[in-house]
Order: C-alpha cells, then structure tokens, then sequence
C-alpha cells in the first residue's frame, strides 16, 4: 500500500468533533430543517399558490427528490469529512473525476450566507413578535388591527434592523462555540416543545369552527389552479425546508459517527420536518378563514393569524410568548445550519478560528440582510424580475440554487461515486440501496431539470398539462 492509499484508508475524523451520539446528529439536522420554513414559508406560499395541489406536489418532492438528495449529502459528507468545499474536492479525486467539484461545495458557502441574509430579517420578526406577545399587545384585538401592528413594525427600517441584529448577533455567539456545545443543546429541547405547541394551535383550529374548511384548501386539490412556476416553489420550498441542496446537510455529516444509519436518520429528519409543516398548514388556514382573511396574503400571514388566535384565546399572552419564543428557537437551530458551511471553510481554509470566522462571516451576512430589512419598507416599492430584493435573493436560493445543487449532489453520489463508496455509507447493496441508487441517478435530477425548463417555458406544452 504507498503512502498515498493508506492517507485514504485510514480512518477520516473532522476538525470541528463529532456528535455525541445518533440522537444528536438526528436532532442537530432535525433542527436546522424545521425553521422558519416550516411554519412561516410553507403555509404562505402554499396560500399564494391555491393550496392542495401545491402541498400535493410539495409532497411528492419531499419524499422523491428530497429523501435521496439528502441521504446523497449527509453520505458524501461523512465519506469526506471535511468541510462542503474541501470534501467535494477530495472525494472528486478519490474517484477519479476532478477536483473542480469542490465548485459544488463553493455554492453551499454563497447560499448559507445568501439565505441567512433574509432569514435572519423573518426571524428577527419573531423576536419582537416576542416582546409584543409579552406585553400583551394582540389581547382582543380585531383582524384589522393585528394587521395594523404587522404593517407599522415592518414599515419602520430602523426596528426591522433592530431585530435582525440581535438575532445575528446570538447566532455568531453560538456558531463561534462550536459543534458540539453550542448546536446541540441548544436543539435538544425545541424540537419536542415546537410540537407540543403545534399540538396545542391544531386544538384551538380545530374549535375555530373552520376546520373544514382550512382542511379542504390544504388538501383538496385543483389542478388546473397549478402553473409550472408552482412546481417550481413547491419544489423550492421541498429544498429549502429540508436544508438540502447547498451542503448544509454536508456539513453536519462530516460529524456523523461511521456506524449510524443515514438512511434511518434521513428518514427521521424528513418525517418530522413535514409533519411540522402539514401541522402549521392545518393550524393557519382554518385561522385565515375564521377571519376572513385572504391565504395568499404572503411573508405576513403567520404573523397575522396566529397573533389574532392568540389575542382571542385565554391564556393567550403565555401561548403567544411560548410559541414566538420557540419559533425563534427553530430559527435560530436553522441559521447555526446555514452559517455552519461558510464558518467550517474559513477556518479550514484560512486557518482562522472558530470565533473569527463566526464574526467575519456573521458580519457579512447582517450586512447583506439591510437588502431584506428594506425590502419592507424604503424599498418596497422597488421591484424587479420576481419582485422586491427579498423576493429576488429567495428566488435565486430556494428554487434555483437549492435544486441545483441537489442535481450536482446526486449525480456526484451515484455516477461519479463508485458503488463500493457508496453502499459502505450506505449499510450495503440491499433493496433500500437499490432504491435510492435509482431516485438518485434518474427520477431526482431529471425530475428537477425537467421542472426547471417547465417554469421557464422550454419545453413545449403536451396534451393533458
Ligand atoms: N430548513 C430551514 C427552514 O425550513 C431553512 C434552511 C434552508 C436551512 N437551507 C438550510 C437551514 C440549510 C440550515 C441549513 O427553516
């Protein structure tokens, strides 16, 4: 054996430690996909988008597309050890293609920061939705005036700032502690807790006496409603919830002990982060007709309905302190995951610190989020291509960078991977081997080109679509 093919065998660990168990990994990745994009993305743009075939179409990315993209990528990440952009590189020599696939990995750097960029804007959102919760502002308040109190705080910048700097500024101090102390406390509890809560709304929507009715926009659905631009958000919004895609999901897998099922794990993580999903679709809707208030609203709409439940409810002002208290909780386990790509590559790369690249990192992406904090406000009205800057930068990220990459990944693991690296990280050649050898080579990237050329009408219309 040279030198060489023993630096390969032997057995890789990462930089940045590991996690302290399955549970953990499960948990860390579990946490960085239920986010924002579970409770305030998906029902929004499900309500732009008439509702059941949309979620119907949401569905079926999720479990074809997004369940192998993402074993591709927790399977790479592990193999590789490393961050998203040195791994890429590695594995693509090992396997004899080229080290230009770390270009690949360079994408998960650029996206984490340009999704955080208007993320941590929304989650700021829900950290004054916490101090307004507090203080009792939704008690008994009619459906005008919540909207009122949503329109005058995003119209003030300086408020919006305000807020998107005090997230950023708790997600650099966690990113700059490090894997294992920082992300995984931190997710070990608001999973569950986001749950029971959820749990706690669906019993209020079910008693708002327009269950059904919320119900039947969800999941009866009209496909003659469904453009191509539709499959294209609601494949989007299939990457963006389940934070694949932009080798996030790389990243964590690099941490992940050799003897943990990906499968199992995927599987875990894609279950619990739809059911969190479908769970906020079914609490919101039935509010919005209870109130009479219009599903295709947009970014505002859980920032209406859910204040208005709680102003009516008793105990309102503890529900709505609890639930915007997690809801920052989730988001927060998301932007960990979203930095954790570019923070792991400058400290590699440029041999910085972990507190250093945090800062440098953190500190351009607050900057980049005054795009966003605007778009709501001073620039509202300046639009172009697909709407306000924040339109724009959500566009670019969730429905073309995101399922881009998810070609590049599964190709990368199931053409350019030889079948003996991938079956080792996969527990072997079985059934569910063959399964996801299949999603992964065919059904997940030609579904995505195909949905791709659709949505920009290259491809000519047939009968019956
Ligand atoms: N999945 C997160 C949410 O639903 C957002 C997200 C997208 C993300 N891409 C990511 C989080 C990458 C972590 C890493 O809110």
């Amino acid at each position: 054996m040279t030198t060489e093919e023993a630096a390969v065998k032997a057995p890789r660990t990462s930089l940045h430690g590991q996690w302290s168990s399955r549970m953990a990994f499960v948990l860390a990745v579990t946490g960085s996909a239920v986010g924002l994009g579970n409770i305030w993305k998906f029902p929004y743009i499900a309500g732009q988008n008439g509702g059941g075939a949309f979620v119907i179409v949401y569905l079926f990315c999720v479990f074809l597309i997004g369940m192998p993209v993402m074993m591709s990528e927790i399977l790479i990440g592990r193999r590789g050890r490393r961050n998203p952009v040195a791994t890429m590189a590695l594995l693509g020599e090992e396997e004899g293609s080229s080290k230009h696939w770390r270009l690949v990995g360079s994408m998960s750097v650029i996206g984490g920061i340009l999704i955080l960029s208007y993320y941590s804007v929304i989650a700021g959102w829900t950290v004054a939705y916490v101090e307004k919760s507090v203080t009792g502002s939704f008690v008994g308040r009619s459906p005008a005036e919540i909207a009122s109190i949503f329109g005058t705080f995003t119209g003030n910048w300086v408020s919006v700032a305000v807020a998107h700097t005090i997230f950023m500024a708790i997600n650099i101090l966690v990113v700059a502690r490090g894997v294992e102390r920082g992300l995984e406390q931190a997710v070990k509890f608001m999973v569950p807790a986001l749950l029971v809560l959820m749990l706690v709304l669906l019993g209020y929507a079910i008693n708002s006496g327009h269950f059904a009715e919320g119900l039947a926009f969800m999941l009866t659905p009209n496909f003659d409603a469904l453009t191509w631009d539709s499959v294209l958000v609601a494949m989007g919004q299939a990457f963006f919830t389940l934070s694949i895609g932009m080798g996030a999901v790389m990243a964590y897998g690099a941490y992940l002990p050799a003897e943990t099922s990906i499968t199992n794990a995927s599987a875990a993580v894609v279950v619990a982060d739809t059911m969190i999903a479908l769970l906020a679709g079914l609490v919101i809707f039935p509010l919005v007709f209870a109130n009479d208030l219009n599903p295709a609203d947009g970014p505002g709409l859980v920032f209406v309905t859910l204040p208005l439940a709680f102003g009516q409810m008793s105990g309102g002002v503890v529900f709505a302190t609890l639930f915007f208290v997690l809801l920052t909780f989730a988001a927060w386990t998301s932007a960990i995951g979203l930095m954790e790509p570019a923070v792991a590559w400058v400290v590699e790369r440029f041999h910085r610190s972990r507190a250093q690249a945090a800062l440098m990192i953190g500190g351009l992406i607050w900057a980049l989020g005054f795009g966003t904090v605007l778009s709501f406000n001073v620039l509202a009205e300046t639009r172009f291509f697909k709407g306000t800057i924040f339109d724009n930068i959500d566009h670019l990220t969730s429905n073309i960078m995101l399922p881009l990459g998810g070609v590049f990944i599964t190709v990368f693991a199931s053409w350019v991977m030889c079948r003996n690296s991938s079956a080792e990280e996969l527990g072997g050649a079985g059934t569910v081997y063959s399964i996801w050898r299949f999603l992964a080579r065919y059904l997940a990237p030609l579904a995505i080109i195909f949905v791709f050329l659709k949505a920009v009408g290259l491809l000519p219309e047939f009968s019956g679509a």
